[in-house]
């Protein structure tokens, strides 16, 4: 199988065509992912809330992303794997930026990284990419951001919507492969994506945008709870699950489990 590289992102905006990217954590839904053909694979600091049970994306650390970097790159073959910046390790300077970005491809095994923050993080975009890091940029709403923006909600509605164009093509001018938004107005989305040569990716955005991007768990129905208004459910994997695990149970209750075949 022919690895997935930046430069067919670029090839795929060039041609027209739109390309899938869903997060991954670990070795079985990265597996499953890649061989269904999903061009991108994000281990999302998203990890914090679908792996580690925080309420926000603010203390997952490089350590706790590092393991889950791992696994999911040892898992796939084709896709390419994208690993976010977690909060705290790259704002400083241009100079902590290449420093966690080294880290996620050198022992998190990636082969780019995503940083969240708009045109004021271009210097820490050049300064990755000079050291041979590629870099999805990640603007709109930024969830690293979120008490600083007042909670989730919309970025770039009227006036607003300009500053995230802005913010875009500061980020592609600096070297950034491609540029993420997120929950931003469809209108403001597709500005972006005529505004840039590089691949833009939505998640609440629209359809205007090269690629779409879903956390896998609100994709497949595991997350329970009501789902954001961007996320579309294409299965009930918690449904399924649970009513397994009962099945399961019961039969262990009443002794119908394990049966002769399953016993030497
Ligand atoms: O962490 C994450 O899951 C993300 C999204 C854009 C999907 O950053
Ligand atoms: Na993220």
């Amino acid at each position: 199988v022919r690895r997935i590289r930046t430069h067919h992102l670029q090839q795929a905006k060039e041609h027209g065509e739109k390309f899938a990217m869903l997060t991954a954590y670990e070795q079985y839904s990265a597996e499953i992912f890649d061989e269904a053909g999903i061009e991108v694979l994000l281990i999302g600091d998203s990890a914090a809330n679908n792996v580690y049970g925080y309420e926000t994306t603010i203390p997952i650390t490089m350590d706790e992303m590092l393991p889950l970097c791992r696994a999911v790159s040892r898992a796939a073959q084709r896709a390419l794997v994208v690993a976010d910046l977690p909060f705290g390790s790259y704002e400083a300077s241009p100079e902590q930026a290449v420093a966690a970005g080294v880290r996620l491809l050198k022992e998190g095994l990636v082969a780019a990284v995503k940083m969240e923050g708009g045109k004021r993080f271009a210097g820490h975009v050049r300064a990755m990419v000079d050291a041979g890091i590629p870099v999805m940029a990640h603007i709109g709403f930024t969830p690293q951001s979120e008490h600083a923006l007042g909670g989730y909600r919309v970025q770039g509605r009227g006036d607003a919507g300009q500053q995230v164009i802005d913010d875009a093509v500061a980020l592609a001018e600096a070297g950034a492969f491609s540029v993420l938004m997120e929950m931003v107005p469809a209108e403001v989305a597709t500005a972006v994506d005529a505004a840039i040569k590089v691949p833009t990716i939505g998640i609440g955005a629209g359809n205007g945008t090269t690629g779409q991007v879903l956390v896998w768990q609100d994709m497949a129905g595991l997350r329970g709870g009501k789902a954001a208004k961007f996320v579309k459910q294409y299965a009930q994997l918690r449904e399924t699950l649970g009513e397994a695990a009962k099945s399961y149970a019961a039969e262990v209750r009443s002794g119908a489990f394990p049966g002769q075949q399953h016993s030497f």
